[in-house]
C-alpha cells in the first residue's frame, strides 16, 4: 500500500504549534481573532471524560461539551473501542447497493426510546436533521410552510436558516422557504396561521438553546392538539436537547402525551467522533416519501449511516442504558442548579437559574445599586451580553472552567456540560463561579478593567 509516508502523529508534533496561524490564513479568519481578543486562544493538548488539558498539565473543566456533542465526555472507552472494533473488522460500509446491520440496529435502539415513532433516516448533522424533517413534513402534507419561533435555533443550512428566530443569522441570505415565527408558548398565535390551512408543520426546540427557554407547561401538548386539527406535523428539535441533556431521554418526553410527528437529533449521539444526524418518524410519513421504487433515493445522503457513525451509536446507548445516564444528568443537573439557586439572593448582578437536567441558563440582570447601576449601564450602552462576556473570560482564564455565553447580545451564560460530570465538577464551578461574582460585586480589579477593553473594542466595532 502506498502512502506509507503519512505520520499522523510526527504531523501534528511538526506543525501543531501553526494552528492558529493556519486557521487565520485558510479557515474563518475571525476566529483566531475572536479568541485572541477574549484570550481563549489556548492549546488544549490532552482531553478525557468532562476535562481537557493545556500543554502544562493544567487541568480544564468543561461546561460547554463542544455544544453538546460530548454527551458522554471526551474519550469513552466503550465508544472508542466501538469504533477501533468497525475499522478493524473491514466492513464492505457504503457499497449503497446493499443494507448493512449496523443501520437497522441503531434505528431499532433509538426507536426504542420513543415508542410512538416507527423509522429512521440517518444524515450527518443537526441541520441536515431538520432539513429531512422539513422536507418529510412538507411532502407528507402537500403544504410549503412551517411555523417556528422567535429566537429558534435549527441550524444553518437553507432550510433549517428559513426556520432562525435571529435576523443576524438571516440577514443577507434571502429569499428562504416560506416560513412563519411565532412567540414560544404563543398557542392563538399558531392557531391562526394554521387555519390558513398552507401549513404543513410546526418545528421547535423543548427547551430553545438560545437563552435557555423552556417552553410553557402545557405548550407542546396544546401545540400538538392544534396541529392535528389541522392536520400540520409537530417536528420537535432534540438535537441538544435529546440524549437525555436535560434528565429525560427527549426533552419533549418532559410533559406527558406528546407525542412529535417528527423528532431530529444529531450532536451526542455518536459520542462527539463521528458526524451524525437523525430524524426520526412515523410510518405514514416516510411511506408517503418513499411511496414508490422509482422514489427510493428520493432523500439520501452519500455518508448516511456510515458504519462509525452507526457503531459509535450503538455504542452510545448502551453506555446510556447501562450506566443511567439520563437519571445521573437530572440528580447533577438538579444540584448544580439547586446551588446555583442559592445564590440568586446573594448576588444583585444575578437574576435567574433556569432550565432542565443539565442545560442550566444563568441570567444576569440590572443591578439594584447605585455603584454597580452605573457599571453595568456602560456596559449596556456599549453591547447587551458584555457582563455574561466578562463571566465567562474570568471561568477560564483564572478558573479553567470553559463556558460560553448563550447567543449574542444575551446576557445569559448556558451550561451545557458532558453528562458524565460528577460532585466534585459541581463544586468547582460553583466555587469558581462564587469567586467570580464576588469580584464583580466588588465593583473593581481586573473583571471590570476587562469590561472597560470589552466597551471600547464593542465601541470601535460599531
Ligand atoms: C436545536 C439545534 N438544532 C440544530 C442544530 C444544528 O446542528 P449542527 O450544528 O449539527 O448542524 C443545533 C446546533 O447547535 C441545535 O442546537
Amino acid at each position: 500500500m502506498t502512502g506509507g509516508g503519512f505520520d499522523l502523529r510526527a504531523l501534528l508534533a511538526e506543525r501543531g504549534g501553526e494552528r492558529y496561524e493556519l486557521h487565520s490564513r485558510y479557515l474563518n479568519p475571525q476566529l483566531p481573532r475572536v479568541l485572541r481578543t477574549i484570550g481563549f486562544d489556548k492549546v488544549y493538548e490532552r482531553a478525557e471524560g468532562a476535562h481537557f488539558w493545556d500543554a502544562d498539565g493544567n487541568d480544564h473543566l468543561d461546561m460547554l461539551a463542544g455544544f453538546g456533542v460530548m454527551g458522554l465526555g471526551r474519550h469513552h472507552p466503550v465508544v472508542r473501542k466501538a469504533l477501533h472494533d468497525v475499522l478493524d473488522a473491514d466492513l464492505a460500509d457504503l457499497t449503497r447497493f446493499d443494507c448493512p446491520p449496523l443501520p437497522g440496529l441503531l434505528a431499532e435502539r433509538l426507536l426504542a426510546h420513543s415508542p410512538h415513532l416507527d423509522r429512521v433516516f440517518f444524515g450527518n448533522s443537526g441541520t441536515e436533521a431538520v432539513e429531512t424533517a422539513l422536507k418529510f413534513a412538507r411532502y407528507a402534507t402537500g403544504r410549503p410552510r412551517i411555523v417556528y419561533c422567535d429566537h429558534a435555533f435549527h441550524g444553518l443550512t437553507t432550510g433549517s436558516l428559513s426556520v432562525n428566530g435571529e435576523r443576524g443569522f438571516r440577514d443577507g441570505f434571502a429569499p428562504l422557504l416560506p416560513d412563519t415565527a411565532i412567540a414560544l408558548g404563543d398557542l392563538d398565535a399558531l392557531e391562526r396561521e394554521l387555519r390558513k390551512g398552507d401549513v404543513a408543520g410546526f418545528v421547535v426546540e423543548p427547551i430553545q438553546g438560545k437563552g435557555v427557554h423552556e417552553a410553557p407547561p402545557g405548550f407542546l401538548r396544546g401545540a400538538q392538539e392544534l396541529l392535528r386539527r389541522h392536520g400540520a406535523l409537530l417536528i420537535a428539535d432534540e438535537v441538544q436537547t435529546g440524549l437525555g441533556r436535560t434528565g429525560d431521554f427527549y426533552a419533549y418526553q418532559h410533559e406527558e402525551g406528546v407525542e412529535p410527528d417528527l423528532v431530529c437529533v444529531a450532536k451526542a449521539l455518536s459520542g462527539g467522533y463521528v458526524p451524525v444526524g437523525a430524524t426520526l418518524g412515523k410510518d405514514w410519513i416516510f411511506k408517503k416519501v418513499y411511496s414508490s421504487m422509482d422514489r427510493v433515493l428520493v432523500h439520501s445522503a452519500s455518508f448516511g449511516s456510515n458504519a462509525q457513525a452507526m457503531a459509535a451509536g450503538l455504542a452510545v446507548l448502551s453506555v446510556m442504558e447501562e450506566e443511567g445516564t439520563v437519571a445521573r444528568a437530572r440528580r447533577i443537573g438538579d444540584l448544580l442548579s439547586g446551588r446555583l439557586k442559592e445564590l440568586v439572593p446573594r448576588y444583585e448582578l444575578l437574576h435567574e437559574i433556569r432550565g432542565r437536567g443539565l442545560m442550566i441558563g444563568i441570567e444576569f440582570g440590572r443591578p439594584s445599586s447605585l455603584g454597580l447601576r452605573g457599571r453595568w449601564t456602560m456596559l449596556q450602552a456599549a453591547r447587551k451580553g458584555l457582563f455574561a462576556q466578562m463571566v465567562v473570560v474570568p471561568l477560564l482564564q483564572r478558573h479553567r472552567i470553559l463556558t460560553q455565553v448563550s447567543g449574542d447580545h444575551l446576557e445569559v451564560i448556558k451550561l451545557i456540560p458532558p453528562l458524565v460530570v460528577d460532585e466534585a465538577d459541581v463544586d468547582r464551578f460553583v466555587t469558581a463561579f462564587t469567586a467570580v461574582m464576588d469580584e464583580a460585586h466588588g465593583g473593581g480589579g481586573l473583571m471590570w478593567d476587562f469590561g472597560k477593553t470589552l466597551v471600547r473594542q464593542a465601541v470601535a466595532q460599531r
